[in-house]
This record gives structure tokens, sequence and C-alpha cells, in this order.
């Protein structure tokens, strides 16, 4: 099994969310998080964007001892400069470099030539070389760069002293066949690519972020870039949880996995949304509060009957107690007694008939209905049916 190295950038790419600010003990706890969770490289900040965002990245460098501690630099020496004091206390630093590759960027942002372009990335990487042993380069806006180019940048970047290249589709822009194409010409077509590691760095802004990473795995890339909960830049950037977990659950079919703990998935979320101030949607893949949740009466029966009949996974993997069975308009009498029984109750088949009719009649009033709306409805009916009794363990 081909093992895929995980990037997490929740604490740059991710906190470019607009709205959300990470402090230094804020970045240090869920930098720590994530170590647990067995990420290989954290990207802690952009050293050079602010003396906040400095300090941030060097005391995570500082903190962290079980992953590569990764800070951003645009090619330019003063940047890399404030990554190299910034990464000074990491055990495993890397430098992430970045220059935009495409022909809307380079005309209108960078206002250079595609010579230009390769000669500033080329000499940012053996500036950076004299510092560094790992060092990233990301051709930005790779999604939208001219395909001959990019091997062209490629090939710059590896005799440069790059030891991975990260294909950024920087504004979601490409869907994943063609995405999976980009790793598959840059493999067959530039020479020492086999040197290297190969990254993808996907955005979601039409909602291919995650089917666009696992393209990129298919065709031989060796590391996905990501965030918890798919934080980041308008849309939002991949979600780890979301390419972990489909690696974990379709083996055969990828033959590669990462080496995240999955057990910590559940918990690195919940931390990760609370510091951020970033709620996570109830139908979050994975990790939203429905993904393990079920209310039809047939899924709900299923349920009962086998697990498998509804879930191609199980919330014990990440670290979830366990499934929920949401008591609503279209649940059916199975779950109802099981929900019963749950709560203490033991109810012949009569009462607990009369006491599904009224549920019934109250859960197409309600939206959700509660243990206490149970417990109030039987109540009611414990008043007229002495029969009825709870169970006292
Ligand atoms: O999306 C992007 O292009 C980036 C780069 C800095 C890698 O985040
Ligand atoms: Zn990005």
């Amino acid at each position: 099994m081909r093992k895929i190295y995980v990037f997490d950038t929740t604490l740059r790419d991710g906190e470019q969310s607009p709205g959300v600010n990470l402090n230094m003990q804020e970045k240090v706890e869920i930098a720590l998080q994530l170590e647990k969770l067995g990420v290989d490289r954290i990207e802690a900040g952009f050293p050079a964007a602010s003396p906040g965002d400095l300090e941030g990245v060097a005391s995570v460098a500082r903190a962290v001892r079980n992953a590569t501690i990764i800070g951003l630099s645009r090619s330019r020496e003063q940047d890399i400069d404030a990554a190299r004091e910034a990464l000074r206390h990491a055990q495993d630093p890397c430098l992430h470099l970045f220059l935009a590759t495409s022909p809307i960027h380079r005309k209108h942002k960078l206002r250079m030539e595609k010579q230009q372009v390769l000669e500033t990335a080329e000499a940012a990487i053996r500036y950076a070389k004299k510092y560094f042993d790992k060092i990233e380069f990301s051709p930005e806006d790779a999604g939208r760069t001219e395909l001959d180019f990019l091997c062209e940048v490629t090939e710059m970047a590896i005799r440069a002293g790059a030891t991975v290249v990260n294909i950024p589709d920087t504004v979601g822009f490409l869907n994943p066949s063609e995405f999976g194409n980009i790793f598959k010409t840059l493999k067959e077509n530039v020479p020492g690519i086999e040197k290297i590691q190969l990254s993808a760095h996907c955005h979601d802004d039409l909602g291919m972020a995650t089917a666009n990473a696992l393209a990129a795995v298919l065709n031989g890339a060796d590391q996905i870039e990501g965030t918890i909960n798919g934080i980041g830049e308008r849309a939002g950037n991949t979600s780890i949880e979301e390419v972990a977990m489909a690696l974990e659950t379709r083996q055969e079919f990828f033959q590669a996995k990462t080496s995240l703990v999955l057990s910590e998935i559940y918990r690195t979320s919940r931390l990760v949304s609370k510091l951020t101030g970033m709620d996570v949607p109830g139908n979050k893949a994975i990790v939203g509060a429905n993904a393990f949740a079920h209310e039809s009466g047939i899924h709900q029966d299923g349920m009962l009957k086998e697990k498998t009949t509804y879930e191609i996974m199980s919330p014990e993997t990440i670290g979830l107690k366990e499934s929920k069975l949401v008591l609503g308009k279209h649940s059916g009498r199975h779950a109802f007694r099981e929900k019963l029984v749950d709560m203490g109750y033991d109810l012949g088949d009569e009462q607990v008939n009369a006491a599904f009719a009224k549920f019934k009649d109250l859960a197409d009033k309600k939206k959700n209905v509660l243990d206490d709306d149970i417990r109030a409805l039987l109540e009611e009916k414990l008043v007229s049916t002495p029969e009825v009794y709870v169970l006292d363990s």
C-alpha cells in the first residue's frame, strides 16, 4: 500500500478564511492536535506576512516534535529570511516557496514574461537551498498554467534543489480528469521527477477539491495538501478528513493510504471549529453532525438489523462513540421501540402502538423529537395505562 503524505495547511491557508484569526496559543493548540492526528507536515503560517504570524510559526516550531514544520514564503530573499527566523527551532523545518506561473497571473499580477518567472523562482530556490534541506516549490495557479510551461518550471525547480513540487489548483478551476492529467504528464515528461515528491493542493470553488486530490493520488501524487473541515480561502481547501477516509474506505481501489490516526479526526475537527469560529455544516462529509445520523424509518430499520446497510464506515473509526438514530416524522416503529428501551421504558405491543401514534402526531409538528418530548408523551400514557412502567436500571 503506497503511503500518501499529509500536508496540513489549516494554520496557513485555513487561517486565510475570511474572519478567522488565530492567536499564538490557539495555533499551538491546533498544531499539537494535528501532531496527535499524525499529519506528516504542518504549514504553520506565512512568517513574512506579519510579526504575529512569524511569532506564531516560531511557537509551533518550538512546540511540535513529530511533524515537519513549514513556513510559506514568496520567491524573495526577505520572505525567505523571515521564514528562516521563524523556523530556527523546528526539529524538521521546510520552506514553502511559491511564484505564480499562469498566463493570467504573469500578465496582470506579476507583469513578468515566462523567462523572468523561471529566473525569479530559480534564484529564490537556490538562495533558500543555502539554509534549508527541504524546500517545497509551488507554481501558483498551476491549474491554469500551460502544461508545457509547467513541465519546464518543474524541471527547473528540481534542478535548483526543490524536494517537493506542489501543484496548486489555486482557484478551484479544474475537474478531476484535467487535474489527474497534470500529474500523469509531469511523471511522464519531466527529467528527474523520480527524485522529488509531487503534491496536490486543491481549492473547492466548484466543489471538486476532494475529487481532484484523489485524482492526483490515482495519477501518482505523493502528498495531498488540505485543511481540517476544508476551511480556507473562499470556498476552502481539500478536506483532509475526506481524503483520509476515502483512501481508508476504498483501499482496494486507491491502493494508497495516509498514516493518520483516524480516531483523532473528530476531536481535531471540533477543536478547529471551536478555535476558528467556523461552524461545520450538519451535512459535511465525515465530521458533520448528520454524517452518522439516520432519520428515515427504512434506514433506521436497516441500521438496527445490520449497520452496513446504510453506513460505509463506522463512526468509531473517526473517534465518535456511535451512530445516531434521530427520531422525526420519517422514523419507523422499530427505531421508536429501540429508543424506548434505551430510555428505560418497557412497554407491551399495545402501549408501543399507542405511543407511536402520538409520537407521529408530534413529529408532524416538530422537526426533532427529543428525549424529553418522548418522556412527556409517555408520562401522559403512564397516567392512563398503569401497566406501563420504567425499568429500574
Ligand atoms: O492556493 C495556492 O496556490 C496556495 C499557494 C500558496 C500554494 O495556497
Ligand atoms: Zn491555497
